[in-house]
């Protein structure tokens, strides 16, 4: 039996208990054996959440890009590693080798070192979906560069933020992207966002769109020529392995996101030990994540997990609905996609639509069907099981976080049955923990609980960058020395999790993390806007959308309601990008408050899923009142 490889449920339920029973030793002989190192490490693990601080592999050193990609050369030179498919149907895929991925990210590496990026520093990249956006990602990583990748959706004001808090002195980025039947213009927004960072003396241009942009003298450079005349040979960095791999920014509840630094050695070997069982990859196997690698799952599952693996995998540029609402499945058929990975969101939208969309093409080669990002629900997973796994792909409903790098409950495919809108059971090396009301963790099944989890694994955030209080507050101070998630979750009979949604004030909206803090800090801006509220509710596609509760000054109060509806859902994708636009406005002459001041977003939340049949006392309120009004307006 090889730990690396599980294939069936009695052997996932040994290597479990060997991972959990000697952690180091499990994880030891998962590095020795299947990663490629300069320097073998002293310590497998030393940790403390107190702290809280946590290493693996101390004083181990490698290079994620030569198990990425060197390793592969001599074996799988000729294979593809990245299968690109455009926007455009009629555009051709690109079929880009281990050979060809391994020059041109030495290329793009040999461009940024010219550049006088350095090891350690921080470099931004805002890309969309083309393979310059892989190789970017890889060639920082080569050169010890922290990569800290934007999704390309974000607006100005929210690029800015990300490029200043971890302070990078250069944006790799494209004239614009093409998203179905719109191109948008990136450069333009990255134009706006340098106004707001001066330290920025480099801009690195990849040409998608051909369209007109403004180039700035010295700062800014087309890629193209650059990596044209680069030299494709550039040494890989000697990095320890816990030096930082790269920054991630996730929502919190405050109007600052989060960066989630990742360290080289630990993210690398959990990455690549789920991708290979939680997926049942196999050689010739094609493998498409159709996330974007602007978030986490793109980082894990798009680029690095598979890639350790010497896998194919699949970058696609475009939308689900272009041209029209059968392009996964287009692709799917064209390309022989054995394992495919995407977002309830993405599956609800889809089996909204007819199913002659489905029937049109084979879906015969896919044998593994995953989900990420929000709870499924039942109607979905029904929907995907039976029209895209016609009932014989199992379909692995993935749950984890930015925060943890790598999946983290899951099935194993052909081995964990599978049960609709449970994870099932946790990967191994994975100790999950309900805790109750009280911190107390509760051991029996058929529970529900706050979820964290009591012991290290390799892929965990080391911290929040430039806030190590923030990473401590956040994760692990609401219970003694355990990783708090910010999840519900309940346990069936036998041990099976279901992931049940955030508990604190994020709202997850088509699978993106959205704080309501910062969506808030944006709409007050609006000079007419006295205070806001948001809260989520259920929506049949996006799983949840944003209402709005907004208190308006005197004057404004005054003006066209819808008006002022376009002005402040304007504002929102100014400051954070379209994405955290609200569905609902609602404006109210207050709200209910408790008599420390803090708004009542239980309340909130109930009326705005017109479910107030149980609002609880609203005795202690300091304005209970309102909660009338509030009704009256919402009519509820
Ligand atoms: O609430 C959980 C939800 O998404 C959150 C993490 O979001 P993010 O950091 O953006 O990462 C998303 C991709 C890994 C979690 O705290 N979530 C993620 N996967 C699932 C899920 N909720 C239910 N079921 C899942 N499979």
């Amino acid at each position: 039996m090889s730990n690396y490889h599980i294939k069936n449920l009695e052997e996932y339920f040994q290597i479990y208990r060997k991972s959990v029973q000697n952690p180091e030793a499990f994880w030891e002989e998962i590095a020795e054996e299947h990663f490629v190192w300069r320097k073998r490490w002293n310590s497998v693990l030393s940790w403390d959440f107190s702290k809280p601080e946590v290493k693996w592999f101390e004083g181990g050193q490698l290079n994620i890009t030569e198990n990425c990609i060197d390793r592969h050369l001599t074996t799988r030179g000729d294979k593809t590693a990245l299968l690109f498919e455009p926007n455009d149907p009629a555009e051709s895929a690109q079929h880009i080798t281990y050979m060809e991925l391994y020059r041109q990210v030495n290329k793009m590496a040999n461009v940024l070192k010219a550049q006088g990026v350095k090891k350690g520093d921080r470099v931004c990249i805002y890309l969309p979906m083309i393979p310059e956006l892989s190789y970017a990602v890889l060639a920082c990583a080569r050169i010890g560069a922290v990569h800290s990748v934007v999704f390309a959706g974000f607006s100005a004001t929210a690029l800015a933020t990300r490029i200043n808090d971890c302070d990078a002195a250069i944006v790799l980025t494209a004239d614009g992207s093409f998203r179905g039947s719109k191109s948008i213009d990136l450069k333009g927004i990255v134009d706006k966002a340098l106004e707001e960072c001066p330290q920025v003396t480099s801009v690195l241009v990849a040409q998608r769109t051909s369209s007109n942009i403004d180039m700035k003298a010295e700062r800014d450079h087309f890629m193209a020529p650059l990596l044209e005349a680069a030299s494709d040979e550039c040494a890989a960095e000697v990095m320890d392995a816990e030096d930082p791999l790269f920054i991630l920014y996730t929502s919190g509840s405050t109007g600052k996101p989060k960066g989630m630094v990742h360290s080289c050695a630990g993210y690398m070997i959990y990455a690549a030990y789920t991708f290979k069982n939680i997926f049942q990859y196999q050689e010739e196997d094609v493998y498409w994540c159709t996330a974007d690698i602007g978030w986490i799952t793109g980082h894990s599952y798009i680029v690095y997990g598979p890639l350790a693996n010497g896998a194919t995998t699949l970058m696609f540029e475009g939308v689900p609905s272009y041209p029209d609402f059968g392009r996964f499945w287009e692709i799917v058929e064209k390309h022989k996609v054995n394992q495919f990975y995407t977002a309830p969101t993405a599956i609800r939208a889809l089996a909204k639509e007819n199913i002659s969309f489905v029937e049109k093409y084979d879906l015969s080669s896919l044998k593994v069907l995953g989900t990420v990002g929000e709870p499924i629900n039942e109607e979905a997973w029904h929907w995907y099981n039976n029209n895209i796994g016609k009932k014989e792909s199992p379909i692995v409903d993935t749950w984890w976080q930015t925060e943890t790098g790598g999946i983290m409950i899951s099935p194993i495919p052909y081995s964990t049955p599978t049960k609709p809108t449970f994870a099932t059971l946790p990967f191994i090396g994975i100790q999950p923990a309900l805790m109750d009301e009280k911190g107390e963790e509760i051991k029996e099944n058929q529970v529900d609980g706050r979820l964290c989890i009591k012991f290290p694994w390799p892929s965990m955030a080391r911290t929040i960058w430039g806030d190590h209080e923030r990473y401590r507050q956040t994760y692990f101070s609401a219970y003694e020395n355990s990783y708090f998630t910010g999840d519900g979750a309940s346990r069936d009979a036998v041990g099976y999790y279901r992931i049940t949604g955030r508990v604190d004030d994020v709202i997850i909206v088509s699978g993106h993390n959205l704080g309501t803090a910062p969506i808030e800090d944006a709409i007050n801006e609006h000079q007419g806007v006295a205070e806001s509220a948001i809260v989520g509710y259920p929506h049949d596609i996006k799983g949840n959308a944003l209402f709005g509760y907004v208190i308006l000054k005197d004057e404004a109060a005054k003006r066209n309601p819808d008006e002022m509806r376009v002005e402040i859902n304007r504002l929102i994708s100014d400051k954070i990008g379209p994405i955290a636009k609200l569905d609902i406005i609602t404006f109210v002459p207050g709200l209910p408050k408790t008599r420390s001041g803090k708004i009542m977003r239980r309340i909130l939340r109930k009326i705005a899923q017109k479910d107030v049949s149980n609002l609880g006392d609203t005795s202690t309120l300091l304005n209970p009142e309102v909660v009338a009004s509030i009704r009256d307006i919402v009519g509820v």
